[in-house]
């Protein structure tokens, strides 16, 4: 039996073990997949035993996600650049660290939107964290042309700026609506949105008709955010693709087979968020 899981603080609301286990049933593949609560400060000595725990390999929720990057033996572009990473896997015996948030975001947009053409489009990304890193990562790949990043420290937004260079433009986040009327995407990398949680004060009434609206927070699936989009007529593509996405090379990696993302699996986590 192959094992797998994921570790978090907590981990208990982590939706992962849904994911993985609708594949494992689907493929018939004899494998599990159970979480881990690993305490702050625990997670690089966590991952560094994986083998002795009998674990192929796992996937990291916060607040691990920058310890585990630093505790690989090798990490991949996309985890170097957010600083982050959540997928771990084995090898040659080299613990091997990716942030699949980052192809799982582009993934889950060309799903929505089948036949997007990123090229040479202008972007703008609320927040300036772990997944903008990743996301805007994804989007160079894609060739798109100018990202500009609205962050409340506008310090980390300047960093991101450095760090991807002349296409990417760091702004104060009291700019996001002005700056963001150009856009042709427009993406909430920020927390803000999630349920119980600081509402996201974003006008929409600026962007452009054509300009297609995503959102990486998924409770509530629909955020208020996306709500406002579609009710002017805008494209919108919400944060529970992503989660589908992001999970597919960890899967991969760990089972074998590369898994599909189907309807009846996003129907599962729509129910498991909507609570029925
Ligand atoms: N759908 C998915 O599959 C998926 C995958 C990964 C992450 N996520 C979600 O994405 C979110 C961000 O994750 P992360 O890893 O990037 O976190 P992070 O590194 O902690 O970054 C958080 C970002 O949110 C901003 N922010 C927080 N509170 C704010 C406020 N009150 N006003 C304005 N900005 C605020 C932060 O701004 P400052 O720099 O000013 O603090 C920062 O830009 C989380 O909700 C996470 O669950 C979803």
């Amino acid at each position: 039996m192959i094992r797998a899981g994921v570790i978090g603080w907590p981990v208990a609301h982590s939706r992962s073990p849904l994911i993985h286990g609708y594949w494992l049933k689907r493929y018939g593949i004899d494998g599990s997949y159970d979480r881990h609560a690993v305490e702050p400060g625990a997670a690089a000595a966590f991952v560094r035993s994986l083998r002795e725990r009998g674990l192929a390999g796992c996937n990291v929720t916060l607040p691990h996600k920058e310890a585990v990057y630093a505790a690989a033996d090798e990490t991949l572009p996309a985890a170097r650049a957010a600083g982050a990473a959540n997928t771990l896997w084995f090898e040659n015996d080299r613990l091997m660290a990716d942030n699949t948030d980052a192809a799982g975001y582009l993934n889950s947009l060309l799903a929505a939107v089948p036949g997007l053409d990123l090229a040479s489009k202008t972007v703008a990304v609320l927040g300036a964290g772990g997944a903008a890193r990743g996301i805007i990562f994804a989007l160079h790949g894609a060739g798109v042309g100018t990202v500009h990043v609205f962050n409340r420290t506008r310090t980390r937004a300047d960093a991101v700026a450095t760090y991807f260079g002349s296409k990417v433009n760091a702004h104060d986040w009291n700019e996001r609506v002005a700056g963001s009327r150009g856009a042709d995407l427009i993406v909430n990398t920020t927390a803000l949105g999630l349920a119980g949680g600081d509402p996201l004060d974003m006008d929409v009434s600026q962007l452009k008709a054509s300009c297609i609206v995503s959102d990486i927070v998924y409770v509530p699936l629909e955020t208020p955010l996306l709500a406002a989009a579609k009710a002017r007529g805008l494209r919108t593509v919400d944060g529970l693709d992503m989660l589908l996405h992001q999970a597919v090379p960890g899967f991969e990696m760990w089972f074998g087979v590369r898994p599909e993302v189907t309807p009846e699996l996003r129907a599962l986590l729509v129910r498991d968020i909507e609570g029925t």
